[in-house]
């Protein structure tokens, strides 16, 4: 009978330990691994990132870099804003003798960049679509091998 009792709760606290132990490698995995795209974790990069060049509320900052009236680029394709996330935007003519900035590349990894393009296509596109990791690497590819394509013509 005693031994019996003995046992069982030799079981009910190895069981115990394991459950714990599982729970931490959990926890761990989840503090140290990418977690998955949201757009409100897009507005916070905006917030700390994006918002020195174009404005917290995307209005741009002294008249430069205005982002919600673009039309040009809400009313295009989802993929074209995951471009310039990726690799930024060429310097433009302003057509009033000054150069327009270029936009570096975002210095983010794929889980961010995807969490950015769906917090702008939300906020400033009204297009509530998901967007994921791998929809960044195919843009990335497809842009490359877009590029290479274009420079191996030009020879
Ligand atoms: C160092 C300044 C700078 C930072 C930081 C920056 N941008 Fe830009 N961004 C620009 C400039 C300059 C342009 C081009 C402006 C223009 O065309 O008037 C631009 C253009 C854009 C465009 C539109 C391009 C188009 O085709 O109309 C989007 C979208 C954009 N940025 C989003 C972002 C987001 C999101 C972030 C943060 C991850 C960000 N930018 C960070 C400077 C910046």
């Amino acid at each position: 009978m005693f031994s019996g009792t003995a046992h069982t709760r030799m079981w009910t606290t190895g069981i115990l330990l394991f459950v714990v132990a599982i729970g931490i490698v959990a926890w761990q995995s989840g503090a140290n691994g990418v977690s998955s795209p949201t757009p409100q974790r897009g507005s916070d990069i905006f917030a700390s990132y994006c918002s020195r060049c174009h404005g917290a509320d995307g209005n741009g900052v002294n008249g430069r870099a205005e982002l919600r009236k673009r039309t040009n680029i809400w009313g295009a394709h989802p993929d074209k804003v995951l471009t310039v996330l990726i690799f930024g935007a060429a310097a433009t003519d302003d057509h009033q003798g000054q150069i327009r900035k270029a936009m570096p590349p975002m210095p983010y990894n794929d889980a961010d960049i995807a969490s950015t393009a769906m917090y702008l296509l939300h906020t400033f596109g009204g297009k509530m679509i998901d967007i994921s990791e791998a929809d960044v690497e195919r843009v990335r590819v497809a842009h490359r091998e877009a590029t290479l394509k274009r420079l191996r013509q030009k020879k």
